[in-house]
C-alpha cells in the first residue's frame, strides 16, 4: 500500500471545505445527511468544523458486493431525517462514477427539500458516468482504488488515519 494523502493534508483540505461551506451557507441551519459507511470519518471531522446549526442523519448505500467491482445500488433510509423544506448537505467519501450520489439526490429530491448540496472528500479523476458534480470537493485523485479514512476494501482499512492506494499484492481476502 502506498500513502496517497497524509493525515495533515486531509485536515488542511477539510478546513478549506468547511470554510467554503460556512461562507456559502451563511449560517443557515443545515440538515446533513451522510452516506454510510465510507463517509463516517469525514463526517465526524467535517461536522466539528462547521459552526452552523445542524441536524445529522445517515443513509446507507451499498454498491460494492465485495472487492473492487460495482454491484446494484441499494439505499437504506431508515435512519434519515425529515428533509422537507430543509437545506440539505449530503456528505460522501468519494465521487467515483457518480451513480451513488446521483441516486441519493434523486431519492431526497422527491421529499421536497428547499435545497440539496453535496460535499465529498475525494473525486476520482476521469471516472464519472453522470453529468452532476458535487458542490464541495476535498481532493481530486488519480484513478486508483483507495482505502483508509473511512474507505474500505472488503470492509477493512477504514480505521487508517490516512488515505492509501491499494496495490496488486494487497488484493487478498482478510476475512
Ligand atoms: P460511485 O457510485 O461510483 O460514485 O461510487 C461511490 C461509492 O463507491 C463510494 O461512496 C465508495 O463507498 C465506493 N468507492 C468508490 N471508489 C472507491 C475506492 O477507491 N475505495 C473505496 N471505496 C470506493
Ligand atoms: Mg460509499
Amino acid at each position: 500500500m502506498k500513502i496517497l494523502v497524509t493525515e495533515q493534508q486531509i485536515q488542511d483540505s477539510i478546513n478549506k471545505v468547511a470554510e467554503d461551506i460556512r461562507a456559502r451557507e451563511a449560517g443557515k441551519p443545515l440538515t446533513v445527511i451522510a452516506i454510510m459507511t465510507g463517509s463516517i470519518v469525514f463526517l465526524a471531522d467535517l461536522m466539528r468544523k462547521l459552526d452552523l446549526p445542524m441536524r445529522v442523519g445517515v443513509v446507507q448505500t451499498s454498491s460494492y458486493k465485495g472487492g473492487t467491482t460495482r454491484g446494484t445500488l441499494t439505499i437504506n433510509s431508515d435512519m434519515m431525517l425529515d428533509v422537507e423544506g430543509r437545506d440539505v448537505l449530503l456528505v460522501d467519501d468519494i465521487f467515483d462514477t457518480g451513480h451513488t450520489l446521483e441516486k441519493v439526490i434523486e431519492m431526497i429530491d422527491e421529499l421536497r427539500p428547499k435545497s440539496i448540496k453535496s460535499a465529498v472528500l475525494l473525486l476520482k479523476r476521469g471516472r464519472q458516468e453522470v453529468t452532476m458534480r458535487p458542490d464541495y470537493v476535498g481532493f481530486e485523485i488519480p484513478d486508483e482504488f483507495v482505502v483508509g479514512y473511512g474507505l474500505d476494501y472488503r470492509d477493512m482499512y477504514r480505521n487508517l488515519p490516512y488515505l492509501a492506494a491499494l496495490e496488486e499484492s494487497d488484493l487478498v481476502d482478510h476475512a
